[in-house]
């Protein structure tokens, strides 16, 4: 839609081009609003794509047919966990990652736009304490292991974080707050994807958050694509000549910050976009299916994959499609900007959502199952246009402990991975020759920061053999 923002809306010239979409109900309340409210409607008005909206809720663009790409799914080509017959050992892997990190060519980006309404927390998801001593946060145990990372390597790794509307305000006073967990200033770029509205499942109609407002949410995080580059954080990295962007979500207070296998099975096999990935524990297990069609790696979300295809297995009793996604990938930056001129060929997935709305009587109306579609672009569906695109397995207990569900849920609770944590590092000390007395089930637990380690062996370094730990302990940046 066109109007110019700085003239005062024109009402005849927006129903016009709203009549033309069938959405010229988003303006029953217009006498009612102030000229301001007024203003701010049509500037979201004119910055929404009508015809797009209606091509999506008609189900074209959007959506591809999983059930018939899932039939030709195979696995993905993939570095296994203790694989033998590989090209190179995971210790050379290892090796090319940390010359690449003491080289100053990687870069992080950690989205933290969702709303995290399954979690049940009423602020930004990296601001939710999980650290089982310290009571530390999401954003400072990930910002930690980039400043880790910087420290050992003595080389600055800028990190490049998404918000979204929902979370960049209150991310940024938090952040301040508490100096970006020691991240410099100058390396730390925020950037907010955009937004997309909703529409009424049935009727395809834009739904209104207020008389004068649309509801809109986070346009997925695969809106980072377009966000990236007009933020200006390509333009940094380009200027850094950073070669490859390690991406991980807030979700997962296990994620090895750069792991140095990953990357460097990356660039030795010459891929443009890696995935890490774990074995899934069950065919219902609820992580994005990693696997390859028509020679293409792909994602198939859980929910997307029919349950005879998930349930099949080898000849030895394991899943034929085996790979969940972790969502820790390393892009070449080349390609992701390459891609960001094609942003907008990125695909929209249709989630139904309930979503609350105003209504033609100017009611609030709170439903009490999804009323609404929901629009969202995924990063991974950069896949199938990448260059050699591969997945690393990983151990799911040393890697892997979303934190997505409220607590006393089935699974991927905080408790959870809280418990994963302590036992991780537990491990780390004990394999250090550290006498741990007890574990958390006792009521004792453990806690290492990525600045004390980021893996087992810098564990032994930092403390004497024999040493006892008896009582709850958090080590935290050695002094
Ligand atoms: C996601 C993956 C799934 C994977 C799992 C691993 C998708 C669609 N699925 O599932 O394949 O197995 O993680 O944990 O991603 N985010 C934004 N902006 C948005 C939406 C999300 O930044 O608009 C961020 C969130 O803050 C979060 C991450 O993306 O860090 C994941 O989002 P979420 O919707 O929770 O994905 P899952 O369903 O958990």
């Amino acid at each position: 839609m066109t109007q110019d923002a700085s003239a005062p809306p024109d009402k005849r010239e927006l129903l016009e081009q709203l009549e033309a979409a069938g959405q010229q109900h988003v303006l029953t309340f217009w006498e009612e609003l102030s000229s301001d409210r007024q203003r701010a409607l049509a500037a979201d008005l004119t910055a929404i794509d009508m015809a797009e909206i209606n091509r999506l809720f008609r189900g074209q663009g959007g959506d591809d047919d999983w059930a018939a790409l899932a039939e030709r799914a195979q696995p993905p080509p993939a570095f296994r966990l203790g694989g033998d017959d590989e090209e190179f050992s995971l210790e050379q892997a290892h090796e090319r990652g940390r010359a690449a990190l003491a080289e100053g060519q990687v870069g992080v980006v950690l989205v933290a736009g969702g709303q995290g309404t399954r979690l049940g927390f009423d602020h930004p998801k990296g601001m939710f304490s999980v650290g089982p001593v310290s009571g530390a946060s999401l954003f400072q145990i990930l910002i930690e292991g980039v400043v880790a990372v910087a420290r050992t390597y003595g080389k600055s790794v800028p990190l490049y974080l998404m918000t979204s509307h929902a979370t960049h305000e209150a991310t940024i006073a938090f952040l301040d707050e508490h100096d970006r967990f020691g991240l410099p200033q100058e390396d730390l770029h925020v950037f907010q994807q955009g937004t997309m509205p909703a529409v009424d499942a049935e009727t395809g109609k834009l739904l209104l958050a207020e008389k004068g407002r649309l509801f809109v949410s986070p346009d997925g995080h695969g809106g980072m694509l377009a966000a990236f580059n007009r933020s200006g954080a390509m333009a940094d990295v380009e200027a850094r000549g950073i070669r490859q962007l390690f991406y991980l979500q807030i979700d997962n207070p296990l994620t090895c910050v750069c792991d140095e296998a990953l990357i460097g099975y990356h660039v030795k096999s010459g891929s443009q976009l890696s995935t890490q990935v774990v074995a899934k524990q069950h065919p219902t297990d609820r992580v994005g299916n990693v696997v390859s069609i028509d020679g293409q790696v792909r994602i198939i979300e859980y929910s997307d994959l029919p349950a005879a295809i998930a349930t099949q297995t080898n000849d030895d009793g394991s899943l034929r499609l085996w790979a969940g996604n972790t969502a820790v990938h390393v892009f070449d930056t080349d390609f992701l900007r390459r891609m960001s001129g094609e942003a907008a060929g990125l695909p929209f997935h249709l989630a139904r959502k309930k979503v609350p709305y105003v209504d033609a009587s100017g009611q609030l109306i709170r439903p009490e199952s999804p009323n609404a579609i929901k629009f969202e672009r995924f990063i991974f569906d950069l896949l199938p246009s990448a260059r050699q695109a591969i997945a690393v397995e990983i151990d799911r207990q040393k890697a892997y402990a979303p934190v997505k569900n409220a607590p006393g849920s089935n699974d991927s609770t905080p408790a959870a991975a809280q418990a994963q944590m302590v036992a991780l590092h537990t491990e780390w000390l004990r394999a250090a020759g550290v006498e741990v007395h007890a574990q958390v089930d006792d009521g004792v637990a453990i806690e290492i920061s990525p600045l004390y380690a980021r893996h087992a062996d810098e564990v032994s370094g930092r403390v004497a053999v024999g040493t006892r730990i008896t009582e709850a302990t958090y080590l935290g940046s050695p002094t």
